[in-house]
């Protein structure tokens, strides 16, 4: 493998593309790793010219370049790129298109990658309904859910799907206009627990208003082209979120949470956040560590406080893992380790 940090990344997220069930973005990703060697296609990247692998990894580069190209093919400014991209289309052909939008404006590209990838993921919901319902079989009371790093908010109406484990189980209103599923091993989840959710709330750094058609596309444009039935559940969430007005507070989550997360007697306080953690600066990630473990140390049994995320494995990019800590107490367990993107739950919770 090359020893070229960038080219590296875009030569591995190819490969995570291909596993995770894009085929186009498999062969895009290594055109684009081609395609490094030309100045133009390089200097998109001069932000990050003295990266490592890793660093690149973490800050989502090489998606956040993807996301950019795919803004453009559904944008409809480029006809040229739009008619070669998926459904029809190529992965040659779409480079070459996408090389001629460079070439012609390439602060298009650069401005929409200065923002990390805000994928809202519906289906990651399939992950965190277990961990919900473990806080509640666990405290018995009503969920106030506080979602950190949220997006556009799709994960906030996560009480209204409906889901399908397979033989494993399933939850929620079979009238759902969305229907979620994953692969499910191990043992069942507690099914039966008594799950209500007092209220939700959520915030994001930067957040997507779902309302505006220009925001929804950015958004639209962090999935993989060609995974159709990702795109569908997109729009399903998109159109129930606009129907039911979710909200994303505009805030620092650090700063939200030492704000808003205090317990409250009568409900579980349940913070939670999903693909979030690895975009945070080292200070604020201690800094949202220590306002939760200090709301912690003020739970009761009366007003517990949950925190559920669905994050890589500590210091690493994967696996994925579901963790629940649980004050009071403080008791951390690992519940799940799942798959990016919600495929599949691996249950030892
Ligand atoms: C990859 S997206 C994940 C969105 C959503 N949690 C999901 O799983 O679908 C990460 C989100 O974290 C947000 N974010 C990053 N740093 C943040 C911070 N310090 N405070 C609040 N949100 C932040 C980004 O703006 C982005 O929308």
């Amino acid at each position: 493998m090359s020893d070229d940090a960038l080219d590296r990344a875009f030569t591995v997220q190819a490969d995570v593309c291909g596993r995770f069930g894009s085929a186009f973005y498999a062969d895009f990703g290594r055109c684009i790793a081609e395609g490094l060697a030309d100045p133009a296609v390089r200097a998109l990247f001069d932000a990050w010219a003295d990266a490592s692998f890793e660093e690149l990894m973490g800050a989502a580069v090489p998606l956040r370049f993807l996301g950019a190209v795919h803004d453009l093919a559904l944008s409809g400014d480029d006809p040229a790129l739009t008619a070669v991209f998926p459904p029809t289309g190529d992965a040659a052909g779409a480079w070459a298109a996408t090389r001629a939008a460079i070439a012609r404006d390439p602060g298009r590209f650069t401005g929409f990658m200065a923002h990390e990838p805000q994928t809202n993921e519906v289906r990651r919901s399939t992950c965190l309904l277990p961990g919900f319902l473990v806080v509640a079989a666990e405290t018995g009371l009503p969920l106030a859910c506080l979602e950190l790093g949220a997006s556009a908010g799709l994960n906030q109406l996560w009480s209204r799907y409906r889901y399908d484990y397979g033989v494993a189980g399933s939850w929620g209103d079979p009238g759902s206009p969305l229907a979620l599923g994953a692969e499910w091993s191990g043992a069942p989840a507690p099914w039966d627990a008594p799950l209500r959710v007092a209220s939700t709330r959520a915030c994001d750094r930067k957040p997507i208003d779902i309302r505006d058609a220009d925001q929804r596309r950015r958004l639209k444009a962090y999935l993989w082209p060609d995974q159709t039935e990702r795109i569908e559940r997109f729009d399903i969430a998109a159109a129930m979120a606009l129907a039911a007005g979710v909200t994303v507070e505009g805030a620092d989550a650090a700063e939200w949470v030492e704000a808003n997360a205090a317990p409250r007697e009568g409900v579980t306080t349940c913070v939670f956040h999903s693909i979030f953690w690895q975009y945070l600066p080292e200070a604020t990630a201690a800094r949202l560590t220590a306002a939760i473990a200090g709301h912690g140390a003020k739970a009761m049994k009366t007003a517990p406080l949950a925190w559920l995320r669905m994050e890589p494995a500590p210091g690493q990019l994967i696996p994925i893992e579901l963790r629940l800590t649980l004050w009071p107490g403080g008791e951390e367990q690992r519940l799940a380790v799942v798959q990016a993107h919600g495929a599949t739950v691996d249950w030892d919770g």
